[in-house]
């Protein structure tokens, strides 16, 4: 028998890709499962349907623990003590430096002590991927060096509402439908330093035709990532 893959899962909402995942495990659709469910913001859907289906789940609250890196006059003394600012700065590609140095100083180390929490409650499970299943933040170098141990070996996988490098960052599909485009999609690829730019795995790509909304761009896009990321994930468990 097939080891199965463990796979930690991260989500920011809804969790319909979650969903997606949970379902194929369960019915052999894949060889894994999921040994947890984390999320960044606290009571949504995605955590219940991680609960119904008997995972494990935890909660770091992003938003709070920024307001409290706004709020000290010590933001040092939260972060951790192995957090090397010079290496972290010099290794991201999220922020510009040059342009303003103290608010991308602060946007770094106010993730990093987000990260930090998030990494205490990872490691105390066995994982062999991390999955992240409509999680709305960038992970800074200081998450992605502790998550990916076996560089350069790629650990941690996204799913991005866009065909890549075609629209990075927060509204892929918005942008896809404003820009007018005739055919819109989404990627399956590895995080790397960057936003979105990571080795790409798999996508899948549907037509937009006269007429369609953005709700309706979105709803085809769904419904290609529900089949695409556990594909990907079978990918990479039979790739090991
Ligand atoms: C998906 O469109 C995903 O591509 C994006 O956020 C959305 C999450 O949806 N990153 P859900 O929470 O899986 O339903």
């Amino acid at each position: 028998m097939v080891e199965k893959l463990k796979i930690g899962t991260l989500i920011s909402g809804g969790g319909t890709n979650l969903q997606a995942i949970i379902d194929a495990c369960n019915q052999g659709c894949i060889d894994a499962e999921i040994v947890f469910t984390g999320s960044d913001v606290g009571g949504v859907k995605g955590l219940d349907r991680a609960k119904k289906a008997g995972i494990k789940t935890f909660v770091v609250d992003y938003a709070r623990i920024i307001a409290e890196c706004r709020n000290t006059r010590d933001v040092d003394s939260l972060l951790p003590t192995d957090f090397d600012p010079e290496e972290i700065l010099k290794k991201q590609r999220l922020v510009d430096v040059e342009k303003d140095h103290e608010k991308a100083l602060f946007f770094i180390k106010s993730r990093v002590i987000a990260e930090r929490r998030l990494l205490d409650n990872i490691e105390s499970y066995d994982m062999d991927l991390l999955v992240l299943a409509g999680f709305m933040r960038v992970f800074t170098p200081y998450f992605i060096d502790r998550i990916n141990t076996n560089a350069p070996g790629h650990r941690i996988m996204n799913i991005h509402p866009a065909l890549l490098p075609a629209f990075p960052g927060i509204d892929g599909y918005g942008d896809t439908f404003r820009y007018g485009c005739k055919i819109g999609g989404c990627t399956v690829h590895y995080v790397d330093y960057g936003e979105d730019t990571g080795p790409i795995i798999g996508q899948k790509a549907f037509e937009i035709v006269d007429g369609d909304t953005l709700e309706d761009v979105k709803e085809k896009g769904l419904k290609k990532e529900w089949e695409l990321y556990p594909a990907c994930i079978q990918k990479f468990a039979q790739s090991r």
